[in-house]
């Protein structure tokens, strides 16, 4: 027998087609532990499995290699003399030899291959237990969430109702003129911060049906200036109180869109007041209007605390407060911002937000899309040409141009 044979880096075995070892080379033998006589003629492959493997040797092993002649890349555990275990690879081939017909096995120890196999296993079992736990927590968290949502509408609902009451006895109280000026003054306090939280409920109550997919918008066509209008009107005592700047710049010609007057006034009015809010005294604030396209833009940029860019994204969701702005000291629950744009994308818009950073004032810009009187083309058209006139004459803009608040000059004076 030759060398090459006997110690190939591989078990070599021959059998007969019942299983009986005919031929076998030291390699296997050292592997098993058993010597060549021990093995020859004495013992069947089959008695050396484990009892799966004489299974699989009875119903796929034989059947196999008696209609293909062959099979491969079987893993089988073959126990060794001392009952101890060890994985083998082994490929088997059938073939004829003289009158006989003889099988032909080379086996090879895959220790280090059943190894990873119970390595990956174990990884696959905790990656599917990791993916559990996580799709469980995920759960968790949308039921956590739904539950904020119920309790935010319900909390905003359960303080409108003594809300509303409170609010027309402030408004009854300050028709009324006291001798005692702290009385006075006490009702104007009084009706200002009732109308400050009747503002914060109604932010509550449609955050919560926006989640709840339930506002429903009354749209009409009409002029942003009136929206604008009532905004500024909203934000009048903060920007007085705040001595800043309040410019507002229209077209000369007014540009419409199909929106819900409540809804539109709401935008303009968070955008004022974040802007009122988060600049230092004697800022100014530019609100100015102007047409792209058909697209109406509404810019309001201000000379406040700015944003840093790393925020820039994160600043429309819902309960996002920046640290710059102290929000918290500053009141407010963080959610303007979110229905600004919630409102914005049910009337067909976008807004976005830019800022040379902390410090340096921002811009927020809200574009909408232009309503068209009726549908024909003229019409259309007609309305489009004095879109373009305004648009060649952008001095036109700041024609109309109205202030707010008190100039400079003024706030000085306090
Ligand atoms: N014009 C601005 N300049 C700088 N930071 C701003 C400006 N507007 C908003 N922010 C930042 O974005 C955050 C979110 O604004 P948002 O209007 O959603 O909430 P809020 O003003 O804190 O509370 P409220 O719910 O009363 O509006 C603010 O807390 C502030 O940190
Ligand atoms: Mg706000």
């Amino acid at each position: 027998m030759s060398e090459a044979y006997e110690h190939a880096p591989c078990g070599l075995v021959s059998t007969t087609t019942d299983g009986t070892i005919v031929r076998v080379n030291a390699t296997f033998c050292r592997w098993t532990g058993y010597q060549a006589d021990e093995l020859l003629n004495q013992r069947r492959i089959q008695d050396l499995l484990s009892i799966g493997g004489k299974v699989f040797h009875q119903t796929h092993w034989a059947p196999l290699l008696q209609m293909q002649r062959s099979v491969a890349e079987v893993k089988l555990e073959i126990r060794r003399r001392d009952g101890r275990k060890v994985p083998m690879l082994i490929n088997a081939v059938r073939r004829t030899v003289g009158k006989a017909e003889q099988d032909d096995l080379a086996c090879i120890v895959v220790n280090d291959r059943h190894k990873y196999e119970v390595e990956l296993l174990h990884a696959r079992r905790q990656a599917e237990e990791a993916l559990e736990a996580r799709s469980a927590a995920e759960e968790a968290l949308q039921r956590a969430d739904r539950h904020k949502d119920e309790f935010l509408a319900t909390l905003a609902h359960e303080l409108r109702n003594p809300l509303a009451p409170i609010q027309a006895a402030a408004r009854l109280l300050t028709r009324k003129a006291f001798a005692d000026e702290q009385l006075n003054w006490s009702t104007r306090v009084l009706e200002r911060q009732v109308a400050q939280l009747g503002r914060l409920v109604d932010d509550m109550l449609d955050v919560s049906r926006i989640a709840e997919g339930k506002l429903e918008l009354r749209k009409q066509r009409m002029s942003l200036a009136t929206a604008i209008e009532l905004a500024v009107e909203g934000v009048r005592d903060l920007v007085r109180t705040q001595s800043h700047h309040l410019r507002v710049n229209l077209p000369d010609a007014p540009l419409f869109v199909n929106a819900d007057p409540t809804r539109l006034t709401q935008i303009v009015l968070n955008l004022l007041n974040n802007a009122a809010k988060y600049t230092p005294p004697g800022g100014t604030i530019d609100l100015g209007v102007r047409s792209e396209g058909d697209e109406l833009v509404m810019a309001v940029r201000d000379t406040g605390i700015g944003i840093a860019p790393e925020h820039l994204n994160t600043l429309f969701n819902i309960f996002s407060q920046l640290p710059e702005g102290h929000s918290r000291s500053r009141g407010g629950l963080g959610i303007g911002l979110s229905l600004v744009r919630a409102l914005t994308e049910q009337h067909g818009g976008t807004v976005t937000v830019t800022s040379p950073g902390v410090g340096k004032g921002s811009e927020f810009i809200v574009r909408l899309p232009l309503a068209f009187v009726g549908s024909n083309n003229r019409s259309k058209q007609r309305c489009a040409r004095c879109i373009t006139a305004a648009q060649q004459t952008p001095d036109s803009y700041c024609r109309r141009q109205r202030r707010f608040g008190p100039e400079p000059r003024d706030a000085a004076r306090g």
